[in-house]
């Protein structure tokens, strides 16, 4: 932690925030202390997939402290997850109950548990005696009703939790309408668990909301804001640079290119992960940003994409 008392913790975002971004991330901007990677799906016994270990795996990590997400239901799954994690080094773990996608939430997984206490109450206690790993677990507000969370504050009470990480939207609002600061307030007030904030801090006032309405917590985790906005962290950290800001972002961008140059196969799959980020970047950082940003979305080639990248910047 830094003068500042307060921890920042990258989100996970799947497609965008994997070992790849975290690391390129963290040669260029600071103020992030931490992340939580994007969720693992529990898979059976006996069957790990090696492109979602290799996100999490530790001598990939040193940059930024990662902390791995699984998403799951199956208690012997998740146990079989984390027991190769913990040998792997990871010493803590996530717990994934907020993932609003409904072909998900279907199955009983991510937020699609939370209509049911009783299951999670049995999941931990089958799991936690049987894990060597520390758990957090982040959460939404419910499934279809923001009170869905006040029938499982108690059962979460019962169990060692390493810390709860709220979201204060609902499942099926998926990130419609505002996060919900009433309903987060009542959650501090009933839950004995340390808890991190999360949502919708995109800039310095929404953060210094935050932070002045709650006071009490140390830890805030930011996704969608740290996306648009690289420097984010920095600005709310006050972190000063006498660096360019557009030849620094430029310099992110063009490391980020590079390296998933390795990793994606076509330029397609290059220019789509890419693309996806500017999805962010484009409103996040440039004024006048929708002409420049469609350019570079419906860019054919690699040589259009860095041509039309390369004009954005006139923008900053
Ligand atoms: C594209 C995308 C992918 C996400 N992937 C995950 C994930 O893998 N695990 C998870 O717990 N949350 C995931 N989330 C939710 C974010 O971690 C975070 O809770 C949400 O975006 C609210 O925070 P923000 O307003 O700071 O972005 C995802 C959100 C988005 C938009």
């Amino acid at each position: 932690m830094d003068q500042n008392n307060f921890i920042i913790v990258l989100a996970p975002l799947q497609g965008f925030t994997d070992v790849t971004y975290r690391n390129v991330f963290s040669d260029h901007f600071s103020g992030v202390d931490e992340a939580v990677a994007p969720f693992i799906s529990t898979m059976g016994q006996k069957r790990l997939k090696p492109s979602r270990i290799k996100d999490i795996i530790p001598e990939n990590n040193k940059k930024l402290f990662t902390t791995p997400q699984i998403l799951g239901n199956i208690p012997e799954d998740f146990i079989f997850l984390a027991d190769h994690l913990y040998e792997m080094g990871i010493k803590k773990i996530n717990w994934n109950l907020g993932c609003p996608h409904s072909k998900i939430a279907k199955k009983m997984k991510g937020s699609g548990l939370l209509m049911y206490p009783e299951k999670i109450d049995v999941f931990l206690e089958t799991v936690l005696p049987k894990i060597s790993n520390r758990l957090s677990v982040k959460l939404r507000l419910g499934r279809r009703s923001k009170h869905e969370i006040f029938d499982l504050l108690p059962v979460l009470d019962k169990y060692p939790l390493d810390e709860i990480i709220i979201h204060p939207r609902t499942g099926i609002q998926m990130y419609e309408g505002i996060s919900d600061h009433d309903a987060f307030a009542k959650v501090l007030l009933n839950t004995r668990h340390k808890v991190v904030y999360n949502g919708d801090i995109k800039d310095l006032s929404s953060f210094n909301i935050v932070h002045e309405k709650f006071s009490g917590i140390n830890k805030f985790m930011i996704g969608r804001g740290i996306l648009s906005n690289p420097f984010l962290a920095e600005t709310i950290k006050d972190v000063i640079s006498d660096q360019d800001s557009v030849q620094r972002l430029k310099d992110f961008h063009d490391d980020l290119f590079e390296n998933y140059k390795k990793i994606f196969s076509g330029p397609g799959h290059l220019t789509g992960r890419m693309k996806g980020l500017w999805n962010y970047l484009g409103p996040g950082c440039f004024k006048e940003y929708k002409k420049p940003l469609k350019n570079i979305l419906k860019s054919s080639s690699i040589v259009k994409y860095q041509d039309m990248v390369e004009r954005i910047y006139h923008h900053m």
